[in-house]
């Protein structure tokens, strides 16, 4: 039966259907249509919904072909998306890209939409169906939670009556075309024949390498790459946290570390944020906690977390030195994206560090020219603050005139998480300049 599939893959005459139209899926819906697949998407935003069905991109930021590509397959009536879980009732190939977040409090996974998903596919799976989940997820979730889920809602069994795969994404916003057409994946199937069949699939627009492997192996694959950037990245911010108290520059000496044969040391900055580093590490440890009980990787994720909190400590010290406290001082924020040129807010870092300005008394005002809430021009936050803080590295801010901003400020603070103003031309304009590992 899977070899009938695998067949009917290649002929492209098996319909796919997409689930979680998001930063992940709608891409991949937008690629498997393209490839000559009748795609039919789901989503439970009706918004969504409608943009989509319209031709049009509800991605924001810089996101290069993702518009063209949306208006192309809906014209072409190769892309159809829907509320409806009904309208997967024929299709044979279906791809589960919804959020995975975990829980604020315990660092838990929560999968509610991944249960909710497993729980509405019951009444529309067809027989001989193969489900791919994309999304990210804790090792051990395939077994645990997947497979009892869709066997509990079916009614079916898995790897007799339909098939289940896992092959996690690794695209990133502003980059979600190139990543998804160029990276290599890995392709965990349940049998080595259900990965041949995600093979049959994949290469129709991966021109990366598609490496078979077992579920598992995938999960941990995923959860483990992204880990070891949070702590690569953990380590680059202890390295700027003491280039700071020792009053060197982190990026000189980062600049002569990585002359060492095998370094490779990543840069420091504002924080991480996003739908997949700060999260990821932790659902890596979720099933092994107890067993393992594991320092290293909590340890990452609290370095990074406290870095948006760091910054607050640098505009407090910049300010200082102007003989201004930070209580009743005027802050203009740039960025509110947790990647340049993006639309992308989840877990922002700039959101914890405005919380805890305000929570120190300070009065905060945010821009960012792709986040809708943040919207106003960079002149509207700066007019009158007494410091003004680099929190993403968006382009416009690299050709920002700094005279010009300078002039319009009540304090000549400007500190810079991301470093992304050279610190000769700011003081040249008249600024004190604070950056992270770089005071
Ligand atoms: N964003 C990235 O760059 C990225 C990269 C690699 C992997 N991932 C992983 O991919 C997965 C999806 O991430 P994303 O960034 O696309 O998330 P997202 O929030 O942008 O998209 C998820 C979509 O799923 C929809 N949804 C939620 N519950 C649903 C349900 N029950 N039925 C149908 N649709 C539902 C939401 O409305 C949303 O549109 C996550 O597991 C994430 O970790 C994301």
């Amino acid at each position: 039966m899977i070899e009938q599939l695998t067949a009917n893959i290649t002929a492209k005459t098996a319909a796919i259907g997409v689930i979680g139209l998001g930063y992940v899926g709608l891409p991949v819906a937008c690629m498997l249509a393209n490839s000559g697949f009748q795609v039919t998407g789901i989503d439970i935003d009706a918004d969504r919904i409608a943009t989509i069905n319209r031709g049009e991109t509800p991605i924001g930021g810089e996101e290069p072909g993702i518009a063209e590509l949306i208006a192309s397959v809906v014209g072409a009536g190769r892309l159809h998306t829907t509320t409806d879980y009904a309208a997967l009732r024929t299709v044979q190939v279906i791809v589960i890209c919804v959020d995975t977040p975990v829980d604020e409090g315990t660092h838990l996974p929560s999968y509610r939409a991944l249960r909710s998903v497993l729980a509405q596919l019951g009444g529309v799976l067809a027989p001989g169906a193969l489900v791919i989940i994309e999304s990210t997820i804790a090792p051990g979730t395939m077994q645990r939670v997947v497979i009892p889920g869709l066997e509990a809602s079916t009614g079916q069994q898995a790897g007799r009556d339909f098939y289940l795969g896992h092959c996690p994404e690794r695209v990133t916003p502003g980059l979600l075309l190139h990543n998804l057409t160029h990276m290599s994946r890995t392709v965990g199937g349940q049998t080595p024949a259900v990965a041949q069949a995600m093979i049959a699939l994949y290469q129709n627009y991966v021109t990366g390498e598609l490496d078979p492997a077992d579920l598992l192996t995938a999960e941990i694959v995923k959860t483990a790459e992204n880990a070891y950037r949070d702590v690569q990245i953990a380590f680059a911010n202890e390295v700027a946290l003491i280039c700071e108290a020792l009053g060197a520059n982190v990026y000189d000496v980062r600049k002569l570390l990585n002359k060492s044969p095998g370094r490779n040391m990543l840069l420091p900055g504002a924080g991480v944020g996003g739908h997949c580093i700060p999260k990821d590490p932790w659902l890596l440890i979720a099933n092994t906690r107890d067993q393992v009980q594991p320092q290293l990787i909590p340890s990452a994720r609290q370095v990074n977390n406290r870095m948006p909190l760091h910054m607050v400590d640098l505009v407090e010290g910049a300010l200082a030195r102007h003989g201004i406290v930070l209580k009743g001082a005027k802050v203009a924020v740039l960025g509110y994206a947790f990647r340049e040129d993006t639309d992308d807010d989840r877990d922002s870092p700039t959101g914890y560090m405005v919380a805890e300005l305000e929570r120190r008394g300070a009065i905060a005002a945010v821009q960012d020219p792709y986040v809708p809430e943040y919207k106003r021009s960079v002149t509207d936050v700066t007019t009158g603050a007494h410091a003004v803080v680099f929190m993403v590295a968006h382009t416009v801010y690299k050709s920002l005139d700094l005279a010009a901003t300078a002039q319009q400020m009540s304090a000549r603070v400007l500190v810079d998480g991301r470093n992304i103003i050279d610190r000769a031309a700011a003081e040249h304009a008249g600024f004190t300049y604070a950056g992270v590992g770089n005071v």
